[in-house]
């Protein structure tokens, strides 16, 4: 993988003669080693060493994850090599470390396109994370493709991230966004959202599961109903790749967006999958460095895929933090980490439903271990600052979903989001915790 840009130098002579460290190469803890059936999730909690640590003396029950996860020793110990032995800028020099850091960041790339099943890396744009990635095709493909009266469709479960670059970009278009609704689970209605397919809809816009109920949406359908009636569909995927093995060619979505910082990565990086095709037709979003073949003052030629939306010097440290988490997550095996999360949300909403006066919002037939609720006569805030003071680490508020939050008739909810980290007992703290809560209010 040589980009083609100018702005190296030197476009013959690539990374392929570096020393290639590439995070394959990174010792990976014995704790997600071994045989897959044998998922040990106390030598899994030792990777991440966060998770030792106490909270106002109390030792810190991390329930947070959907909004970010927590990173294992191996993630941080890559950051910190990188910053010691490797550190410099990508596709620039003609220098040792510039090849070092160019080669492992163009096998973060591969290790990206195996981990979702793409067909080429030139279908892997790095992001700053799903909204970045969501407003990339909003502003690149939706200014070129959408026109006055045509319709972006999204649902009513969609986190702000994927609504307002559609509204952004409807606004300026004239188009219309419309929306499919939820029912009282948090399942999107299948009918409705055919009945809102028209001829002028351009694309489908949905989220894989719901930061904010944990639903999982039948993405396959959609994307199957979708494109019988013509529409590309972008997938948000921040909360799908944490929590589920990702097959983007036998899912056949144009577009499927990601974070880094909800799958043990480092913030601020994600990714774009894109179709080959579909990204290729697009004009570039963000113009600089690295994304051009040559500049003049009268015309700028632009530099082939993926680089043609990269520009700028990119986050090289996080894209490297990301593909060591990413074979982290592959070691100890997605289906085995899908298994291990569904049995603490299938523990832990029995448990949540003993609470006295404990409403479950989101009840959808297929959830992630997302799990948002209320509690009769306390506030969401005050449920998360009494837990606070337990040592347990919820997100309450409207989640960045507040159509969402509309459509129940409720201000906030207060949400436990579990990972591969958590534990059974966990969650029992949660419920000791939420019994001190109603001691409190009652
Ligand atoms: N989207 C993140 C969450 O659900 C921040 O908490």
């Amino acid at each position: 993988m040589n980009p083609r840009s100018a702005d190296r130098g030197t476009a013959d002579r690539g990374p392929q003669t570096a020393d290639r460290r590439n995070a394959e190469e990174v010792p990976l803890p014995s704790a997600v080693r071994g045989p897959r059936s044998d998922y040990d999730v106390e030598r899994i909690r030792r990777d991440f060493p966060i998770l030792s640590r106490s909270i106002r003396g109390r030792k810190l029950v991390y329930l947070d994850n959907a909004a970010t996860t927590q990173k294992p020793q191996v993630v941080i110990d890559r950051l910190v090599r990188y910053y010691t032995e490797e550190n410099s800028n990508v596709h620039r020099g003609v220098h040792y470390l510039s090849e070092v850091a160019t080669a492992d960041y163009e096998a973060a790339r591969t290790t990206v396109k195996k981990f979702i099943n793409a067909r080429d890396e030139k279908e892997i744009v790095f992001t700053r994370g799903t909204t970045e990635a969501i407003n990339l095709v909003a502003q690149s493909w939706g200014r070129v493709n959408v026109r006055e009266g045509d319709e972006i469709l999204i649902t009513a479960i969609e986190h702000h991230s994927n609504i307002v670059p559609w509204q952004l970009l409807c606004e300026e278009k004239k188009a219309r966004l419309r929306v499919a609704p939820v029912d009282d689970d948090g399942d999107i209605i299948l009918d409705e959202l055919a009945r809102l397919l028209t001829p002028r809809t351009r694309l489908v816009a949905v989220g894989h599961a719901s930061n904010a109920l944990g639903t999982i949406n039948p993405i396959a359908e959609i994307i199957a109903m979708a494109h019988a009636n013509g529409s590309l569909v972008l997938v948000d995927g921040a909360q799908g790749v944490p929590h589920m093995s990702i097959d983007v060619q036998a899912l056949d979505c144009d577009f499927y967006a990601f974070s880094g910082h909800k799958v043990y990565a480092p913030t601020g990086i994600g990714a774009l999958y894109g179709k080959e095709s579909i990204l290729d037709a697009m004009p570039p979003w963000q113009g600089g460095g690295d994304m051009i073949l040559s500049v003049s003052f009268e015309k700028t030629t632009f530099n082939a895929l993926p680089y043609k939306f990269e520009a700028g010097t990119p986050n090289i440290e996080g894209v490297i933090g990301l593909a060591a988490a990413l074979d982290y997550v592959s070691l100890a095996g997605i289906e085995n980490i899908a298994a291990h999360e569904h049995d603490l949300l299938t523990y832990a909403t029995g448990r949540l439903r003993e609470v006295d006066g404990l409403r479950i919002i989101g009840t959808a037939k297929r959830k992630a271990a997302v799990i948002s609720f209320t509690l009769e006569g306390v506030h969401p805030h005050d449920i998360g600052t009494i837990l606070d003071r337990e040592g347990v680490a919820i997100r309450t508020g409207h989640h960045c979903a507040q159509p969402l939050m509309m459509r129940f008739n409720i201000p906030a909810t207060s949400r436990a989001s579990f990972a591969m980290y958590n534990t059974r007992a966990e969650a029992d703290a949660l419920i000791t915790g939420l019994h001190k809560v109603i001691e409190v209010f009652r």
